[in-house]
């Protein structure tokens, strides 16, 4: 009986895009991070069938993608992926599925570096997790969704971005550490300031791959630091003179990725600090300072970023800080900008983005919500 009721309830899941405050390629280097989800998600209903097909449909790209239980592979449309990588997971993890239909549609902005993906694949976790009483708790959803990527997408991510699209809670950032996964909910005040998003419209094909190089180059630098000091077992565990003693000698260039990481660690205690004592001044400093730690030695910036960053900078009456965000080589920029500016600033930027780069630019005010939730 419960079954064939089953079997025709709609379950709805919504899951927030997120931005990140501080602590950018952080979080697969065992360090901190300090997301917040954003008011803008991915939607999921979700019925189960009784047969074994599976039959996926997304709403804002008009498309059907179809399969079975038995044939669940990556698909070349791309977006099936992230519905599909998720329930790979659970199927290689034993879970017991039926066959079932997923509508998909949303707000949050694809490309544009507010983590699109595991918004879809943290909804897709929701609703699975509803619909077959799975009993999963968030850490373990947000850990498959990375896994998930990691097979799927093909990309190396770390756990910040499924985390915030569960976790999110209005009004607060979250100070993750990736190490221990322990996290405190820091309260965001910031009357009279608004977080806001500069979306370049630049989607590079090289952001992938160079993601996964990074990765790559700060375990090359931890092998050569562990080498001297096996205690060090990720670069959250290093100092800068060990890096001095150990990598830079060796190469250059591995010392300038990992140069970066252990400051931007650093540089996010530092943060909190200052949100802490109601210094926005100082928190916008750092904005900036991550940004050329990101430009010039983790080199995972793009001109249209950095020129938006300039941009900011020659505005100093209205904006505090501004650093491009997430993974890199496009999406967006973050700026804390005053309440009352926001309007002429936005204005200027894109005139001043139009007139340099021949190129339309979106402008976003991000509001921090609430986590994933199943829709009632
Ligand atoms: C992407 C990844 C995250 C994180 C950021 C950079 O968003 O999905 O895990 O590494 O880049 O901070």
């Amino acid at each position: 009986m419960k079954e064939s009721t089953d079997h025709a309830k709609v379950i709805v899941a919504r899951s927030p895009g997120r931005i990140n405050l501080i602590g950018e390629h952080t979080d697969y280097n065992n360090g901190y991070v300090l997301p917040a989800a954003i008011d803008k998600a991915a939607y999921v209903a979700f019925k189960k069938r009784q047969d074994d097909k599976i039959i996926l449909t997304s709403r804002d790209f008009k498309e059907t993608h179809e399969t079975i239980l038995d044939k669940v592979e990556r698909s070349e449309k791309g977006w099936p992926n992230y519905l599909l990588g998720v329930v790979d997971q659970l199927l290689k993890a034993g879970v017991a599925l039926t066959g079932f239909e997923v509508e998909l549609w949303g707000d949050v902005p694809a490309g544009a570096g507010l983590s699109s993906s595991a918004a879809v694949e943290c909804a897709m976790l929701l609703a699975l997790n509803e619909a077959y009483h799975l009993d999963m708790d968030r850490m373990k959803m947000a850990q498959t969704a990375q896994s998930a990527e990691h097979a799927f997408a093909g990309v190396k991510v770390g756990i910040m971005d499924p985390f915030a699209s569960l976790f999110g809670k209005e009004g607060h950032v979250m100070r993750l550490d990736c190490r221990s996964l322990d996290f405190v909910y820091v309260p965001f005040h910031t009357e009279g300031y608004k977080l806001v998003l500069c979306d370049s419209g630049v989607h590079h094909s090289l952001a992938s791959s160079e993601y996964n190089v990074r990765r790559q180059q700060c375990e090359a630098g931890v092998a050569m630091v562990a080498a001297h000091r096996p205690e060090v077992h990720s670069l959250r565990d290093a100092t800068l003179p060990m890096l001095e003693a150990y990598v830079a000698p060796k190469d250059d260039l591995v010392f300038r990725r990992c140069k970066y990481v252990v400051e931007e660690n650093a540089r996010l205690i530092e943060a909190c600090n200052n949100l802490e004592d109601g210094d926005l001044i100082g928190f916008g400093k750092r904005l900036y300072q991550t940004h050329e730690g990101l430009s010039h030695l983790y080199e995972v910036s793009c001109p249209e970023l950095d020129f938006l960053v300039e941009e900011a900078r020659k505005h100093p009456e209205a904006v505090l800080g501004s650093r491009m965000m997430g993974g890199g080589f496009g999406g967006c920029t973050l700026s804390l900008v005053k309440e009352g500016a926001v309007e002429s600033w936005s204005a200027a930027m894109k005139v001043a983005y139009q007139k340099d780069l021949g190129k339309e630019l979106k402008i976003y005010v991000a509001n921090i919500g609430n986590g994933g939730n199943i829709q009632h």
